[in-house]
C-alpha cells in the first residue's frame, strides 16, 4: 500500500500569541514545505489585554490562520468565555475549535481523539473540566469494534499521570503533575502519538509498547511529546513536526515494527515483587562474577540468576557487507542494568541525560572523576550505534573534556567490547601536568605487550566500524590528542586492563584501585560524589541547554 503521509505540526500552549505563532509557521513552512494541519494543546487563548485585541483581528478576518488550526477547549477558567459551547465549532477562518472531547477523522483517514481541560476535582464539573463520563464517551465508541486496534493520534490539555515511567525524567513535578484518568484513558486507547501541554515544559518520552512481550501480539508503539509554551523565554521547544500515514492505510507489519529504544508501557506497572529474581545463593561462576564488575549498577549477589547464560560468546557473524540497521536486543531493556527505561538502573548516578545517551558517574570508580557515557537504549558497543546516537556520544566526549581540562586533567576513554550487553565508554580523567599524553600511550602499549596483546594504533578518522564489524569482540582507547589504539580479542581478555594501565605506577599510581571492589562507596557517598560532578559538570553539560 502506497499512502501519501499527512504532514502534522503541534503545538504547545499558545496563550493568545497567535502572531508569534504563525510567523513560525509560516518560516518553517518556507524551508520544509507545506504541512496539512496545526493542532494545538493546551492553553490556546490569554486573557491578557494584548492577547484579546490580537484574537480580535483574527476573529474579525483581518488577519488570517495560513494553515488549517485545531485547538482544544479552555485549560482555566479564565479563558473558558472564548468558546461558546461544549461543541466544536470554527472559531475563525481557518482556526476551528475540536470540541471538549471526542473523536475527529480528516479526509485522509488520520483519526485523533482529544479531550480538553484538567480533570474536574468533583461534579459537577466547571466548563474547563473534564470528567470520567467525558472518557467513556471518547473510549466507547472506538473500543466497541471488535477490531480496534488503536488511534493515530491523542490530543489532551494535561499530561497523562506517571507517563515517566520506565524512561527519560522530565522537568515537571512528578509528585503532582498529569491525570490519572488520563493516564487510563490512553493505555486503552493506544494512540501512536500522544500530545499534551500546561506544563511549560518539553518532553519527548521514550516510545513505549502497547503489548505485553510473549504474551500478546506485537501492536504498535506510542509516543509522548508534551510541549512548551509559544515563545517562552527559555527557548524550549513549542512546535513539533512529524510526518504519519493513518494506521487504517498501513501494512500491519510495517505499523508494529519497534524502534530500538522501546520501553515498558509506563501505565501497566508490575508489582515489584513479580520482577525480583529468585536468589541463586553463591551459584555464580567467576565469570559471572566479572561481568558484574563493571560498575553502574547495584549488581547484589541476589541479581546472579539473571546474569546466568548471558555471559556466553556471541558467534562471530560472517558476512557484514549488508549490515545497515543495528541488531535487535539480545535481551529486552527492562532486563538490562544499562538501560535507562531499566529498573534496575541506579538513578541516583546519572550526571545527565541527552536525548539519545546519558551520562553516570562509574560505580567504583577509579578516581572521582571516573564516569561512563552510556546510550539511552540497548546497544551493546560503539560500531552498533545508530548515527544520531553516535554523534551525542561525540557531544559528550567533547563536553567532558572541557570540562575536566577546566580542572587541570586530560580524559582517557576506553570501551571494552567482550563479556558486556551494553556499551560503556569509560571516561577517566588524568592530571595534565603529571600524565603526558604520550606516557598514557605508552603504558597501554608497553602492558598489552607484556600480556601478549597486539594494541594497534588506528587512523584518528577511521570508522570502527570497519575495523571492527559488529559482532568482533575488541578493546578500544582513545586519548586526549585523538590518538586511537585498538586490540581485536581473541581469548582470555583480562577484562579490568584498562583500569589497570591507567592505575599503574607510571600514570595514576593507585594500583590497589585498579580492582573495583576496593573502591566501593556507600550509597550515601556515591549520591554525594554525583551531586557534586552534576553541578561542576553543568556549564558544561549541553543537555541543560535545550
Ligand atoms: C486556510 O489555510 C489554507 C492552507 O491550509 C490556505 O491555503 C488558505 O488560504 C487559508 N484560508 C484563509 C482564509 O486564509
Ligand atoms: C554478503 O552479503 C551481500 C549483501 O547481502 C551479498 O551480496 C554477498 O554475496 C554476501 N557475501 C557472502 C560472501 O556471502
Ligand atoms: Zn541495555
Amino acid at each position: 500500500m502506497e499512502e501519501k503521509p499527512v504532514r502534522v505540526l503541534v503545538c504547545g500552549d499558545v496563550e493568545g500569541k497567535l502572531g508569534a505563532l504563525y510567523s513560525r509557521v509560516l518560516s518553517i513552512q518556507k524551508k520544509t514545505g507545506q504541512f496539512d494541519l496545526l493542532l494545538c494543546v493546551g492553553e490556546f487563548f490569554s486573557s491578557t489585554p494584548e492577547a484579546e485585541e490580537e484574537w480580535q483581528r483574527y476573529k474579525s478576518g483581518a488577519k488570517k490562520a495560513p494553515i488549517q488550526t485545531y485547538i482544544l477547549g479552555a485549560g482555566s477558567e479564565a479563558t473558558a468565555k472564548n468558546f461558546p459551547s461544549a461543541d466544536g465549532c470554527e472559531l475563525a477562518d481557518n482556526i476551528t475549535y475540536l470540541g471538549r472531547r471526542g473523536v475527529f477523522t480528516g479526509a485522509s483517514g488520520l483519526q485523533i481523539a482529544y479531550v480538553s481541560g484538567c480533570e474536574a476535582p468533583q461534579e459537577p464539573a466547571p466548563p474547563h473540566c473534564f470528567t470520567p463520563k467525558d472518557l467513556a464517551a471518547v473510549l466507547a465508541p472506538l473500543t466497541a469494534s471488535s477490531k480496534f486496534r488503536g488511534i493515530d493520534i491523542l490530543l489532551t490539555s494535561q499530561w497523562p499521570r506517571g507517563v515517566w515511567h520506565y524512561a527519560n525524567n522530565p522537568e515537571v513535578n512528578t509528585k503532582s503533575c498529569g491525570s490519572s484518568a488520563l493516564a487510563n484513558l490512553a493505555d486503552k486507547l493506544k494512540p501512536r502519538y500522544h500530545f499534551a501541554a500546561l506544563e511549560g515544559a518539553h518532553y519527548e518520552r521514550l516510545p513505549y509498547r502497547n503489548h505485553v512481550v510473549l504474551q500478546e501480539n506485537a501492536q504498535h508503539v506510542t509516543r509522548f511529546i508534551a510541549l512548551a509554551t509559544v515563545n517562552n523565554p527559555a527557548k524550549k521547544k513549542y512546535l513539533y513536526a512529524f510526518n504519519i500515514i493513518p494506521m487504517k492505510a498501513m501494512d500491519p507489519s510495517e505499523l508494529v515494527k519497534q524502534p530500538q529504544d522501546v520501553t515498558e508501557n509506563p501505565y501497566r506497572r508490575v508489582a515489584k515483587d513479580k520482577r525480583e529474581t529468585p536468589k541463586t545463593g553463591s551459584g555464580a561462576t567467576a565469570e559471572e562474577e566479572e561481568q558484574r564488575t563493571q560498575f553502574f549498577f547495584d549488581l547484589s549477589r541476589d541479581r546472579g540468576g539473571i546474569a546466568r547464560g548471558r555471559g556466553r560468546k556471541r558467534p562471530l557473524e560472517g558476512n557484514w557487507s549488508g549490515h545497515k540497521q543495528p541488531r535487535k536486543h539480545p535481551l529486552p531493556p527492562g532486563e538490562c542494568w544499562f538501560c535507562l527505561a531499566s529498573p534496575q538502573v541506579e538513578k541516583h548516578l546519572v550526571v545527565s541525560i541527552g536525548t539519545h545517551c546519558y551520562l553516570a558517574l562509574a560505580k567504583g570508580g577509579l578516581n572521582a572523576g571516573h564516569v561512563l557515557i552510556l546510550p539511552i537504549g540497548h546497544y551493546q558497543s560503539t560500531v552498533e550505534l545508530a548515527s544520531e546516537v553516535l554523534q551525542e556520544m561525540d557531544k559528550y566526549k567533547v563536553a567532558l573534556r572541557s570540562f575536566y581540562k577546566s580542572r587541570g586533567e586530560r580524559c582517557v576513554l576506553f570501551e571494552r567490547n567482550y563479556r558486556s550487553q551494553h556499551l560503556q565508554l569509560q571516561v577517566v580523567p588524568l592530571p595534565l601536568d603529571r600524565c603526558a599524553t604520550d606516557d598514557i600511550k605508552e603504558a597501554f602499549v608497553v602492558q598489552a605487550q607484556d600480556q601478549q596483546m597486539e594494541l594497534m594504533e588506528i587512523p584518528q578518522h577511521s570508522d570502527l566500524k570497519q575495523i571492527a564489524p559488529p559482532g568482533t569482540p575488541y578493546f578500544y582507547v582513545e586519548l586526549d590528542s585523538g590518538e586511537k589504539l585498538f586490540h581485536r580479542i581473541q581469548r582470555n581478555f583480562p577484562l579490568q586492563f584498562g583500569r589497570e594501565v591507567l592505575a599503574s605506577e607510571p600514570l595514576l599510581n593507585i594500583p590497589t584501585r585498579a580492582d573495583w571492589k576496593e573502591c566501593k562507596q556507600s550509597r550515601a557517598e556515591e549520591e554525594a560524589a554525583c551531586a557534586q560532578l552534576r553541578d561542576a559538570f553543568q556549564p558544561y553539560d549541553f543537555a541543560w541547554d535545550d
